[in-house]
């Protein structure tokens, strides 16, 4: 239908006839001569009707923004001083000579350069919304990245499989969507939380090699970075170690980087443990762009006449820890007061401060309400342990060590950016040695800190069940400026120590053979050493592309309450589809 797309047209093709197809980006009447900007996936184009040309421009007239149209016309070069230096086709135009509406349009609900829409009106209209040059070109992108991924995945001798989506759960920290069977009543598929157990089978049935862009499912709280269903690029290897695997990824990310924006990210990523990680930066997915660090106190807060830091410090699981902020002294009583407001949203109970003036006078040099209750050896503690200088503001953390580093772990980030400290560029790393295990106080019961297929970093299976809170695991996360964008592990291949962690877990033999029996089985025929990791391909192309929520890089995406706008899903069943399904629906009496 078409001989060019609108993007294409320049200045060598003057004087040639094109046809294009697209739709109606802008019209505009300017004395007598109509000009359309017209769009299509590659670009806009500038078409002009003069009245001189009078069946073509008595269509012209009609048309409105969104139709659909074809159109033949001529290049020429626009007329001096009327070029768009903006536009990559805004030195020509095309002089329209015919033109056929393939389609009306109805006004849009907005207009695609409108600039602020609610995400709300966007999603329901998704189809337009994706007319907009900037999410258009996130799709490119993505559709782009996944080229690449693929391309080095196979050069690297990695072999594409799908996996189920109707299958069994995969325990990985979220509820589960349930789908019930017609055929087998009262039972329910689960769709996946990864591939997980799949991926690991794959490894046992010799593949050596996998990967998949894959479709997750998780019924979790959502957030700006989580969505409901998500694409994981899933990545598993056999016969292989730490070492190798984090090479291999590491590679790949550098390789796309190099490709997609021109960086060079660093050779080899730098590594830290998950706890240096929390004691410097409160998280285990620090964003090393914030230059500032975190700084433990207990040990001087021990003896302190103030119970709020001296209970804390001698209490096992908490910590008093301190944010010391360079020229924080430029800071409003309001300004601390809203850092304090932003600290309890994590359960902080307050935000004490220092502020310094002078270094050099001693307390007299201090500004601060918990100064009364310190003394100069606490004070001259804390100034040299924070190398504090004159001009700094010193904030404290004091509570169960959950709390401080969530506390002061994400203020360290918001008080970078308010006071502009966030390095520009990419900061990759791998966060190393988690703890296997996890004490959930509520449930009473050791949890995993990554899956429970993770293989725990001991010589000796006994020390899991003796000391499960010491025990570290061979996981590894990629962290990307902030964000955890993979993570992965060693798997365990021995059945019997595969049956320990689930014994540590509090999962009964029965329990793990009625949930992993047929992994637990094939553990025993023949298992190679492999290992993996996932990549959450949504974040990653939120961070590439710069956008700030996962939604705007995914086409079709849920809203925060895991809703779809543009279908209504979910939304009921008849009556019928229930029956079949074997699902009662209790109708409740008014
Ligand atoms: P994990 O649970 O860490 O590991 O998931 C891997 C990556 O997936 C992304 N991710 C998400 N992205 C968007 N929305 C969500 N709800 C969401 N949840 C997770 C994150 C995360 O790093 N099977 C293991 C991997 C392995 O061990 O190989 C797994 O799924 O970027
Ligand atoms: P108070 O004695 O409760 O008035 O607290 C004195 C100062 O300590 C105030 O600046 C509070 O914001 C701060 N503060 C109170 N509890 C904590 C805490 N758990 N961590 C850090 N600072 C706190």
């Amino acid at each position: 239908m078409r001989s060019h797309s609108c993007g294409d047209l320049n200045e060598s093709l003057i004087k040639d006839t094109v046809t294009l197809c697209g739709w109606v980006n802008r019209r505009r009447d300017h004395g007598g001569v109509i000009f359309i900007d017209f769009r299509d996936r590659e670009g806009l184009a500038q078409i002009v009707f003069d009245p001189s040309v009078v069946e073509a421009f008595a269509i012209a007239e009609r048309v409105r923004n969104e139709y659909v149209l074809r159109i033949t016309g001529t290049i020429r070069r626009r007329p001096k001083g009327t070029e768009n230096p903006d536009l990559p086709t805004g030195q020509v135009e095309v002089l329209g000579e015919q033109i056929e509406i393939l389609n009306t349009a109805e006004t849009p609900p907005f207009q695609l350069d409108e600039a602020h829409v609610s995400e709300e009106i966007r999603l329901r209209y998704r189809y337009i919304d994706l007319r907009r040059p900037e999410m258009l070109a996130r799709l490119q992108l993505r559709a782009k990245v996944n080229r690449l991924l693929r391309h080095f995945l196979d050069e690297h001798g990695f072999l594409e499989i799908e996996t189920p989506m109707l299958t069994k759960a995969t325990p990985e920290g979220a509820r589960d969507y349930l789908v019930p069977s017609r055929t087998h009543p009262g039972q329910f598929f689960a769709l996946p939380q990864s591939p997980q157990l799949f991926k690991q089978l794959l490894m046992m049935s010799g593949m050596e090699r996998y990967y998949q862009i894959v479709r997750c499912f998780r019924d979790e709280d959502l957030r700006a970075d989580r969505q409901p269903e998500f694409t994981q690029l899933d990545i598993e290897m056999s016969f292989t170690d730490e070492k190798t695997i984090k090479n291999v990824m590491e590679t790949m990310i550098r390789d796309l980087f190099k490709e997609i924006k021109g960086i060079d990210l660093p050779n080899p990523f730098p590594s830290i443990s998950y706890q240096e990680a929390m004691r410097r930066y409160g998280t285990d997915k620090p964003d090393l762009r914030a230059p500032l660090e975190l700084t433990d106190l207990g040990d001087i807060m021990v003896n302190v006449d103030f119970k709020v830091f001296s209970k804390p410090a001698k209490d096992p699981q908490g910590r008093v820890a301190a944010l010391c902020v360079p020229n924080g002294k430029t800071l409003s009583r309001k300004q601390i007061d809203n850092y304090t407001d932003f600290v309890a949203i994590y359960g902080a109970k307050g935000l004490a401060y220092i502020k310094v003036n002078d270094i050099t006078t001693g307390r007299k040099g201090l500004q601060s309400p918990i100064l009364k209750f310190l003394s100069d050896d606490a004070i001259e503690g804390i100034l040299e342990r924070t190398k504090a200088y004159t001009g700094s503001l010193i904030f404290f953390g004091a509570d169960k060590a959950k709390i401080v580093n969530e506390a002061l772990g994400a203020l360290r980030v918001k008080v970078c950016k308010d006071m502009k400290l966030i390095q520009k560029g990419w900061k990759p790393l791998w966060v190393v040695d988690f703890p296997m295990f996890e004490w959930d106080s509520k449930e009473k019961r050791w949890t995993s800190l990554h899956h429970p297929f993770t293989a725990p970093n001991v010589d000796n299976i006994t020390d899991l069940e003796t000391k499960p809170g010491e025990v570290l695991s061979r996981a590894y996360d990629m962290v990307l400026n902030g964000e955890e964008i993979g993570g992965g592990s060693i798997r365990i291949h021995n059945p019997d120590l595969q049956a320990s962690v689930f014994k540590t877990l509090g999962i009964s033999d029965e329990s793990a053979r009625e949930k992993f029996g047929f992994l637990l089985d094939a553990l025993k025929y023949g298992c190679p050493p492999h290992g993996g990791l996932a990549f959450g391909l949504d974040r990653l192309m939120m961070l590439i592309t710069g956008a700030s929520s996962i939604r705007d890089v995914i086409a079709f995406p849920k809203t925060q309450s895991a809703s779809c706008l543009l279908t209504a899903a979910p939304s009921e069943a008849s009556a019928e589809q229930l029956r079949e399904l074997h699902i009662r629906v209790r109708t409740q009496k008014t």
